[in-house]
């Protein structure tokens, strides 16, 4: 081989080689990042477990410190049974919350882990909303509030009853407890497109619309009603769970939540 010759064929291979390494970069590219990609989410996933975790243990501790207080008072022989039946009653509260939290955090944990298992059934949405709603008698007549059905017949859906009376209870409970006394408050029933909906409307306050895209989020509250902020984190964890979802309008005067699941 002449020297001209090695040297074309040096240059070509170098060329060659510089062109391959270039094109297995550019098809490894997109793979790396995806890889940074996948690790930056989880990075997030991890803070946001952390958070979760951090806030869980907050909601906790404060229910748990209020009873060790309220224990230690009632250890008082003094006490009249005035006081005693005052303190017990904040013991009973102080364990109610503690209670609805303990579930609350176990069904989102088990809803965002995938783990919640479904029992579908057929059901009558009309007759499940009526013994929901009826459930809230004692708690309507404390606030003086109203609360008025406006159902559909016939409106037979496949669904898990126990998991829509959930996500209906978690919406009453707010209408009546996010809301003055007095307040009216309207569960309807409605079918339309293939989609069965149930709408919880009050005419409270209303929701301000810088809080509306943060209530679905765990452990958000938007007012001084003391709540862990878990009710509508759940309830759309639960639609969606449902091939459903869960929306809200609202304004001054006027909120509706409408669950809707496929009919
Ligand atoms: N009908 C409503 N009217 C006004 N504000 C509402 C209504 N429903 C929800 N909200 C607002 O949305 C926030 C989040 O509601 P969510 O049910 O998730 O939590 P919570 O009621 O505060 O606590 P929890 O349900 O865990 O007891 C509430 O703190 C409240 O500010
Ligand atoms: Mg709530």
């Amino acid at each position: 081989m002449s020297l001209t010759a090695g040297l074309w064929l040096a240059l070509g291979l170098g060329l060659g080689g510089v062109c391959g390494g270039w094109l297995t970069a550019r098809r490894l590219l997109p793979r790396i990042r995806r890889l940074e990609e996948g690790s930056e989410r989880i990075a997030q996933l991890d803070t946001a477990r952390k958070q979760f975790i951090a806030t869980a243990s907050h909601e906790l501790r404060t229910p748990i410190f209020s009873l060790g207080g309220f224990v230690e008072l009632l250890e008082d022989d003094d006490l009249d049974p005035a006081t005693r039946r005052r303190f017990l009653g904040h013991v009973s509260e102080q364990l109610e919350r503690l209670r609805k939290l303990s579930v609350d955090l176990l069904d989102l944990s088990r809803l965002e882990a995938g783990a919640l298992e479904l029992r579908p059934e057929e059901v009558d949405l009309g007759e499940l909303t009526r013994s929901v709603a009826a459930e809230f008698e004692p708690a309507l007549a404390a606030r003086d509030a109203r609360l008025e059905l406006h159902l559909r017949r016939h409106m037979e859906i496949v669904c898990d009853p126990v998991r829509v009376a959930q996500i209906l209870r978690i919406l009453i409970d707010n209408a009546l407890g996010h809301t003055a006394a007095g307040t009216r408050i309207l569960v309807s029933t409605g079918r339309s497109e293939g989609r069965v909906h149930v709408a919880v409307h009050d005419d409270g306050a209303g929701i301000p619309t810088e809080q509306l895209n943060r209530i679905f989020e765990p452990f958000y509250t938007g007012d001084a009603v003391h709540g862990s902020g878990l009710g509508l984190a759940i309830a759309s964890e639960l639609a969606e769970r449902m091939h459903g979802h869960l929306t809200v309008a609202s304004e001054p005067g006027s909120t509706t939540f409408e669950l809707v699941l496929e009919d």
